[in-house]
């Protein structure tokens, strides 16, 4: 079990990254002691920036040795309060953002080796500026670092054509919990000698290793995009557009999301400079692009045909094709405003599941019914990835409504629709992790042989438990 660090470890730990390179003062370690939704609220005696993964190295050689905690931190953009460090006061915050650099690209290769500090952002520069495209998409790109992205094995709105981070790394630099560095930042596509040992950490959170960098998979930038934003009256017109472009388009479409009128409604009614350009008559919106690195593809003249066919048999009530990038960008800024507007109505109760992609529909109509019944004076609004079976089926209190009570209903009302995801054949989990937030779910609901495996690489590969302790798994165990 970690202790507390006494004054010597202290000073030793921050020799190790030297002067600018550390804080303590409650002032400016503040920031990294509360996650983005406000969940948890933690302590810390010194957060650690490191600049190069020896130090990284040099850090957790110490912690390892004196059986101190430390909980690595990147943009903080989480939902799952997987980068906060608990309310002991004992754990070392290790934040990765000084580690921001492009260490190679190359173009031919399509490889990016990037520093797990660099903003998910920065990545998408890093590749653009050779003429290529990173393809993981989300709404926090600016803040969101790479180190994170891996961790959580984050997800986004171009998982359907593109998989998740898991599916774009070629390599890690992992540095192990007694201070080893595991170097795998290969950019083979292909390499068979024996155990994907990269593979386990993406995904676990910092909880198995801290990953200082890695080689991503690159891909050829569009040269052609449609977008467009649809009106339809359910989600199961909507799979049908999806199955008739899915015909249509191959794996040109990129981008398949869902959502419901009150999320266009609170969007445009809470976040400056959003508008939505169809009529709000519709009960259901999607935004839909296809991509292509054919400047040739004609993927306008694609998307109007199929639009206007489904337009004639029923399938969507109006639609419109950005005809420009500035419509194309407000079409997007509509849907990535979604969880900003959320937040601004009000305390929200979030599922973030998986179902397969032809049971969003029931996943919808029968979480809707649990809900209603459940927690009375709540908003469901769930949106998200319909493309790939992913939904944030989240439920707002209504305006002027009590947080807290409303919050409490949470208890019954989350087993209720985990176990309906269950009943589907769904994951509890599907983008955004486990952190701090599913641990007694996961405990509770994950196949025993599976967690016994979990279990088992933990005590491998963290034998004192100083890696973010609470986090994906119970402690003590
Ligand atoms: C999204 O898809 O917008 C994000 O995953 C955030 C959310 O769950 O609200
Ligand atoms: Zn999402």
């Amino acid at each position: 079990m970690p202790r507390s660090p006494d004054s010597r470890t202290l000073a030793e730990l921050k020799g190790a990254v030297g002067a600018g390179g550390w804080l303590e003062e409650p002032a400016d370690v503040a920031p990294y002691l509360t996650d983005l939704r406000r969940l948890y609220h933690g302590a810390t005696p010194l957060v650690l920036q490191p600049n190069a993964a020896e130090q990284v190295a040099r850090i957790l050689a110490i912690c390892h040795r004196d059986r101190v905690a430390v909980v690595p931190s990147g943009g903080n953009t989480g939902y799952c309060g997987g980068a906060t460090p608990d309310e002991s006061g004992t754990q070392v915050v290790l934040s990765m953002r000084r580690m921001n650099r492009v260490r190679r690209i190359d173009a031919a290769d399509y490889s990016l080796v990037i520093e797990a500090g660099a903003t998910l952002a920065e990545a998408r520069a890093a590749a653009e500026r050779a003429d290529r495209l990173f393809p993981l998409s989300l709404g926090s790109e600016g803040t969101a670092q790479i180190g994170g992205n891996l961790s959580t094995n984050a997800g986004g709105t171009a998982v359907l054509r593109y998989g998740m981070m898991r599916d774009l790394v070629l390599g890690l630099e992992v540095v192990l919990a007694d201070g080893r560095t595991l170097d795998a930042l290969k950019s083979l596509r292909k390499d068979n000698t024996g155990y994907d040992v990269k593979s386990l950490f993406i995904g676990a959170e910092g909880t198995l290793g801290v990953i200082t960098a890695a080689c991503l998979k690159l891909f050829p930038r569009p040269a052609d995009a449609a977008t467009a934003l649809v009106g339809l009256a359910s989600p199961r017109e909507a799979l049908e557009l999806l199955g008739r472009l899915r015909t249509a388009a191959g794996d040109q479409i990129s981008t398949f999301e869902i959502m419901p009128r009150i999320a266009v409604e609170l969007t445009v009614r809470h976040v400056q400079g959003v508008a939505n350009p169809l009529d709000m008559g519709s009960a259901w919106f999607l935004l839909v692009e296809l991509t292509s690195p054919n400047a040739r593809a004609r993927l306008t003249e694609l998307l109007t045909r199929e639009l206007e066919e489904a337009a004639m048999n029923g399938t969507i009530g109006d639609a419109m094709i950005a005809a420009s990038l500035a419509q194309s960008q407000a079409m997007w800024k509509l849907r990535e405003s979604v969880p900003e507007a959320q937040r601004r109505h009000g305390a929200s109760l979030k599922h973030d599941v998986s179902v397969p992609v032809s049971a969003i529909p029931r996943l919808i109509e029968e979480g809707t019914a649990l809900a209603q019944r459940l927690v009375p004076g709540g908003e469901v609004i769930g949106y998200g990835h319909l493309g790939d079976g992913n939904l944030h089926f989240n439920v707002s209190q209504r305006p002027g409504a009590d947080a807290e009570e409303f919050l409490r209903h949470g208890k019954v009302l989350e087993p209720a629709v985990f176990d309906l995801v269950e009943r589907l054949g769904g994951s509890i989990s599907a983008e955004h992790g486990i952190g701090r937030l599913k641990v007694q779910e996961l405990a509770h609901r994950a196949d025993p042989v599976e967690l016994a495996v979990m279990r088992a690489l933990k005590r491998t590969l963290d034998p004192h438990g100083i890696l973010n302790p609470g986090k994906i798994l119970t402690t003590g165990e």
